[in-house]
């Protein structure tokens, strides 16, 4: 990635040819095996890239609260799924029904309680469609596969279309995982689809380590998040390639106190502190493979590196790569977009901070 020059730093780039060709790997990668794409947009937040997928194909987008599908339907989305196991209290139910007037809704029930509270959207102009959130193997949300039937049951009591199912199999976030969790997926949601005694239902599935794997039978859905910039988790886990990465802090070298050892501007404030087991480091510094972040505080990265790896200069831009891409980004409130080496534009993170 071709850093432009004078960047105030930190800040938060994105490699434009890049975003756009995983843009279209994943649009091709979903079309060519009959797969619809509905990318979740808690990792951009942003307008343009949202307009960018749905260009490429995507049938609509994913989010994970309803802020957040209130900023993107703001933002001219007409297509919307909120795939989290939302709580209807009243106050929630109010806004699902303001939204469901605005978009095409689709909306997550994880419980036969959960369901039925959602009885009051039924007697709007357009109820929003239910999908029956089952556990593939994660072991976060959802139930079981052969109890999807009981949520849907209670979906359609309280008066709502069941459209599907829905999973992410997040325990493919770990090193020679994926596979197998891509398998446990698809296996899940047919089984899911059968205790709904609806062979044909919306089959949702996908996360960034999985979209791109064969499964049999294949998610009728996909909701790959990650993808559009890739970070150091996919790095690691060998999801993508160090070219596919289209986002990174650009930091400056603050401090050189000890042979091997330096340290850049952005600490945990810039890049966010997700550390998984498994991972190197804090992130990693995309030109040198074999640096290592080894601490992080609120505005501190220290770096080390290998023996006979030169220093960098005092005062350098150096790119460095989140490990949790989302993270990053939702503590951003623009990213610089550069194309050859030039800033070219600046996209405000719209949906940044709509938690709830
Ligand atoms: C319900 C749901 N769907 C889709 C995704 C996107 O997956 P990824 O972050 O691997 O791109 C996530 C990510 O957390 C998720 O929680």
């Amino acid at each position: 990635m071709l850093l432009p020059p004078d960047l105030v730093t930190p800040v938060l780039v994105v490699d434009q040819a890049r975003l756009e060709r995983n843009l279209r790997d994943m649009a091709a990668s979903a079309a060519a095996r009959g797969i619809r794409l509905r990318p979740h947009a808690k990792t951009h937040k942003t307008a343009q890239i949202a307009r960018l997928q749905l260009d490429l194909g995507a049938i609509g987008l994913t989010v994970a609260t309803i802020g957040e599908a209130e900023r993107f339907a703001d933002a001219g989305v007409a297509d919307l799924f909120i795939a989290y196991p939302i709580w209807p209290s009243p106050a929630r139910v109010n806004r699902l029904r303001a939204l469901a007037d605005r978009v095409r809704l689709r909306v997550a029930a994880e419980s036969p309680a959960a369901a039925q509270r959602l009885a009051p959207l039924s007697h709007g102009a357009s109820p929003p469609e239910i999908l029956v959130e089952i556990d593939s193997g994660h072991h976060r949300t959802g139930v079981p596969p052969d109890r999807a039937g009981e949520v849907g049951l209670a979906a359609a009591r309280a008066g709502l279309p069941v459209a599907g199912v829905f999973t992410f199999p997040g325990h493919g976030y770990a090193p020679g995982a994926r596979e197998q969790a891509a398998a446990q997926e698809a296996a899940a949601l047919a089984a899911a689809a059968a205790a709904l005694h609806d062979a044909g239902c919306e089959r949702s599935g996908g996360s960034t380590p999985t979209a791109q794997l064969t499964a049999d039978p294949p998610p009728t859905e996909l909701r790959p998040g990650v993808y559009v910039f890739n970070d150091a988790q996919q790095l690691e886990l060998g999801v993508c390639r160090g070219d596919q990465i289209a986002l990174a802090a650009a930091a400056t070298v603050v401090s050189h106190q000890a042979p091997g050892r330096f340290v850049l501007d952005c600490g945990s404030k810039v890049i966010g502190a997700d550390r998984q087991p498994w991972s190197t480091g804090f992130g990693r510094v995309l030109d040198r493979p074999g640096a290592r972040i080894v601490a992080l505080s609120e505005h501190h990265a220290t770096i080390t590196l290998p023996p006979g790896m030169a220093l960098p200069d005092l005062g350098q831009v150096i790119a460095v790569v989140p490990n949790h891409v989302c993270n990053a980004v939702n503590l951003a409130d623009e990213l610089l977009v550069i194309r050859d080496g030039e800033v070219f534009d600046a996209w405000r993170v719209m949906a940044r901070g709509a938690n709830s």
